[in-house]
């Protein structure tokens, strides 16, 4: 209904300093039928909202866009909204639930826990403008640009890289499969570095648009500081291709000290980490 998307929109408004995704995203979930959006209402208004979608064929529900409007935070309505996604997943024959959230969101992490999710990875997340990482002196290798074909190949081949069988971007998680790398290749970019058959680093872009402009995120998956390096700079690079100023980074936690020293990344405060966490059902 017309209303229920103003009160989401509404509610919206209050996260993140209005810079919540979900107003860019809401129709499309809204007509997507993996979609399973569901909301709380409170004296006739959508107070609350959250969505389970359905990836990997139907085998893995990802939960998502879980919002509360402040004025009725703390009364167990993102508790119900969560396990009725629960529920529905169980109903739908969900093998396995997927939710992301920041390090220091208590509230989040609490509703997971509650539920039985567990933490499988953890990024560092930096989100940065391109003129403040434009002073570093790196020379980095050569890097490829492969098709979801060629990427599926190099992450099950000889590979120095470890993704745990999944790979996220964009606070999202596709696991490694030849169909979901394949299906997801039109929406983003897979760049590849490599020493023969060996991959060394392995990394996926991609260009959101919103109404603050365009921004490029990136996720990189790297063996060591160099591989890590060229990546880094390649995806500086994507980003004058793109003409974007903005940019957001995912990397292993044990890289984030790069960012810091040699991207000069410690200057920007709106740093987080991001979750991964999962249950089976
Ligand atoms: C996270 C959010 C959805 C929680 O909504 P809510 O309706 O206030 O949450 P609930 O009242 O159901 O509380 C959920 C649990 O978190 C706990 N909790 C709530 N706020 C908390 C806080 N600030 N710190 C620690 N724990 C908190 C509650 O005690 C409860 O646990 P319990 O059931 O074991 O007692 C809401 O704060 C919100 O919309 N935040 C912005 C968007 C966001 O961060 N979404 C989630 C990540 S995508």
């Amino acid at each position: 209904m017309i209303s229920d998307k103003e009160d989401v929109l509404e509610i919206s408004r209050h996260i993140w300093d209005g810079h919540d995704y979900l107003p860019h995203i809401f129709d499309k979930i809204m007509n997507d039928c993996s979609s399973h959006i569901f909301g709380a209402e409170v004296n006739g208004k959508i107070m609350g909202v959250a969505n389970l979608r359905l990836v990997e064929e139907g085998k893995i529900g990802w939960m998502e866009a879980l919002r509360v409007h402040p004025e009725v935070r703390g009364l167990g309505i993102a508790r119900k909204l969560t396990e009725r996604l629960v529920d529905e997943a169980k109903q739908l024959g969900v093998e396995k639930l997927r939710y992301a959230t920041a390090f220091d969101n208590d509230a989040s992490l609490k509703l997971a826990s509650n539920i039985g999710m567990k933490k499988v990875d953890e990024f560092a997340i930096r989100w940065f403008n391109y003129s403040d990482t434009k002073d570093h002196n790196i020379i980095a290798s050569q890097l490829q640009q492969v098709s979801g074909k060629e990427f599926y190949k190099c992450l099950t081949g000889q590979s120095k890289v470890d993704t745990k069988g999944h790979i996220v971007y964009d606070w999202k998680v596709i696991d490694v499969t030849l169909k979901g790398l394949e299906d997801l290749e039109e929406s983003v970019e897979y760049w590849v570095e490599k020493s023969g058959e060996i991959l060394l680093s392995a990394s996926i872009g991609i260009l959101h648009y919103s109404n603050h402009g365009s921004a490029w995120d990136f996720t990189i998956y790297a063996s060591n500081r160099e591989t890590f390096l060229s990546q880094m700079v390649c995806h500086l690079e994507r980003m004058v291709v793109h003409n974007t100023a903005v940019g957001s980074c995912i990397v292993q936690p044990e890289f984030e000290s790069i960012l810091l020293h040699e991207f000069k990344f410690s200057d920007i405060d709106d740093t987080t980490k991001m979750l991964l966490l999962e249950r089976q059902l």
